[in-house]
Parts: structure tokens; sequence; C-alpha cells
């Protein structure tokens, strides 16, 4: 049994940066606005995207333009983006084209953690956001384009080259958690099981066994977050 254990650890260890984590019910802090502070996520397979979703939980304060999910390849540094321009509005960015969604001012701002899933399909261009659970008015980009496989994928920062140019006036500080990417565009019922914490199955980022390095200053930490 000792031994096994012996053996386990090691093996561990030596897997190194290949560990995966469980970060459910955490949180990714961005504590302050830099040019430094990033998160890399390494999928679970890199692969041509012809059709995909991402969903994550963001909680912040700022006004201005940040980055939310920033995939970049050596051809395309806005290769797939999903970009907050202000409160009530956010871009997709597919391979350099972008389209935007807008929402109508809330009544009453309160600080509030949002969901957002989007999705693209590469036959009809068609992009897709929804905002805790509700799908925004569909737009279309880039039909018949294929998103290039050898990604830097990177949270906190927006990347104006393959895994750096960053921008401190684009830089994200608050909170990220739940980030999920599959190679499929998921259903609305699919979006609202994965808004209420429910498990699916094929991911290529999987926040519940992610494969992540922190740089700079970021700090996991319990999350706030209450689906209640
Ligand atoms: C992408 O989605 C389209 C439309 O749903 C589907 O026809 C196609 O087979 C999918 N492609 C892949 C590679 O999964
Ligand atoms: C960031 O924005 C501030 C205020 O608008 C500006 O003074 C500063 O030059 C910007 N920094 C960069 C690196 O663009």
């Amino acid at each position: 049994m000792k031994i096994r254990q012996t053996f386990l650890l090691i093996l561990v260890s030596s897997l190194g940066s290949l560990a995966l984590e469980d970060l459910k019910q955490k949180t990714l802090v961005f504590p302050e606005a830099s040019n430094t502070a990033h998160v890399i996520l390494r999928p679970v397979r890199q692969q041509p995207l012809t059709n995909f979703t991402v969903c994550l939980r963001s909680y912040t304060d700022l006004s201005r333009g940040h980055s939310l999910f920033s995939y970049a390849t050596r051809k395309a540094y806005n290769e797939l983006l999903v970009y907050k321009h202000k409160p009530n509005q956010y871009s997709l960015y597919v391979g350099g084209s972008m389209v935007t969604f807008s929402i109508a001012d809330n009544p009453v701002p309160k600080p509030l953690w949002e969901h957002i899933c989007v999705s693209w399909e590469s036959v009809t261009g068609i992009a897709e956001l929804w905002l805790n659970g509700v799908s925004l008015p569909r737009k279309g980009m880039k039909r018949g384009y294929t998103i290039g496989p050898e990604a830097s994928i990177v949270l906190g920062q927006e990347q104006d080259s393959f895994g750096g140019g960053f921008d401190i006036n684009e830089s994200f500080t608050g909170e990220i958690s739940d980030v999920f990417m599959w190679d499929r565009v998921l259903s609305s019922q699919e979006v609202v099981s994965v808004r209420y914490g429910d498990r699916l199955s094929n991911y290529l980022i999987d926040w519940q066994s992610l494969n992540y390095e922190i740089k700079g200053y970021v700090v996991v930490k319990p999350s706030t977050f209450s689906s209640s």
C-alpha cells in the first residue's frame, strides 16, 4: 500500500504541468489591472474547429472593454475571442471577424455574476450568445471558415500576438469561473443545464478537470457565486 502510494506520487509529480485540477466551486480572482497577469488554459486535445461552444461565469465592476476568453493562433490573434466592450455589449470574434450582441441597459444596476455561453458553426456561420441562459438575437459571420487547432488560450488578457501582446486597458479584473469548451454547438436546454452546474460530456476545456497555468497576480479562491 505504502509503495503504491509512493509510486502514484512520483507518477503524479512527473506529469508536472499535465496535472488536472478540479476547480468546482472555485474562482480565479484577477485582483488588479496589469498587462501581465493571466491564466493559460490547455485544451484536452487540439483540433481544427468548425463548431464550438464556450461557457464561463464572470464577475466584474469594469465599465471599460475587457477580454473574457482569448484563443489565438499564429495566423490570427483574434481567432476566437469573447470580448465585453462595456456593460451590456459583447462581441464574438472568429477568424478576425466580429459580431456584437447588445442588450438594453439593466434598469437597476446591481452586482451580478454573469453566465455567458457563445457558439458558432461554420456551415451556416451562425453565432449565438446566451446571457444568463437567454439567447440573444443570433448573428452570423465567417461561413465555411475553420478555426486553427494550435492555439494559445488565455484568460485575463487579450492577445495581440501568440501568447502575448497584452494591453492593460483590455485586461480583466474581477473573477472568472466555470470555464468550459466543446467542439459542438450546445442546445439552449444544454446551456441552461450548464448554467446550473450540470455535467455534459466531451469537453475540450473542463473546469472540473483543468490543465492550466497561472502567470502573475491571479489567485484561486472559493467561489462567492451561488445559483440560488
Ligand atoms: C458541425 O455542425 C454541423 C451542423 O450542426 C454538422 O453538420 C457538422 O457535422 C458538424 N461538424 C463537426 C466536425 O462536428
Ligand atoms: C490606458 O488608458 C489610459 C486612460 O485612458 C491611457 O492614459 C493609457 O495611455 C492607456 N495605456 C495603454 C497602454 O494604452
